[in-house]
């Protein structure tokens, strides 16, 4: 009977833990898959069909199509997300930056901050803002036929 009654304690513990841990990070992280991503980004966020192979291409290599991508530049500075948005667009805990918006909500599924600033870099930066696109997408050869591929 003790003995249960530890494991059920144990199992409580344990599971309240997790979740906590699991919370603090992020609420909810997602790895797209390519069509799903760019239906959504047309869908749902006012992307530009005659733009999207292009962003697709740029997610590919610039987070893996994975929301919970962080990484550290050289300089010190952080890319959060999707779109590996640089930490002078937001700020940590609460809104700031160039965006005016809170770093970690680049890394959740709803895309709806991160897709807003994502734009507005694109709009006055161009593509080329982002590494990845320059290395890999501004070749269009190397763009994903979204036609073929997704019927999009
Ligand atoms: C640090 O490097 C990143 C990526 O190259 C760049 O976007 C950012 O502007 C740099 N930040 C500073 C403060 O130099």
């Amino acid at each position: 009977m003790r003995a249960a009654l530890f494991g059920s304690w144990f199992w409580l513990g344990l599971g309240l833990l997790l979740l906590l841990a699991g919370d603090s990070v992020v609420v909810s992280a997602k790895r797209f898959l390519r069509c799903e991503l760019a239906r959504k980004l047309l869908d749902q966020h006012g992307f530009e069909r005659s733009l999207l192979s292009n962003w697709i291409c740029l997610l590919e290599h610039e987070s893996d199509l994975d929301t919970s991508r962080i990484a550290t530049n050289p300089n010190g500075s952080r890319n959060y997300g999707l779109f590996q948005i640089n930490g002078r667009f937001c700020q940590e805990g609460r809104r700031g930056g160039i965006c005016n918006a809170k770093c970690e909500d680049f890394l959740e599924e709803n895309l709806r901050e991160a897709a807003t600033c994502a734009k507005r870099i694109q709009a006055t930066d161009g593509f080329r803002h982002w590494a990845g696109w320059q290395r890999y997408c501004r070749n269009t050869q190397n763009l994903p036929n979204l036609k073929v591929i997704c019927g999009i």
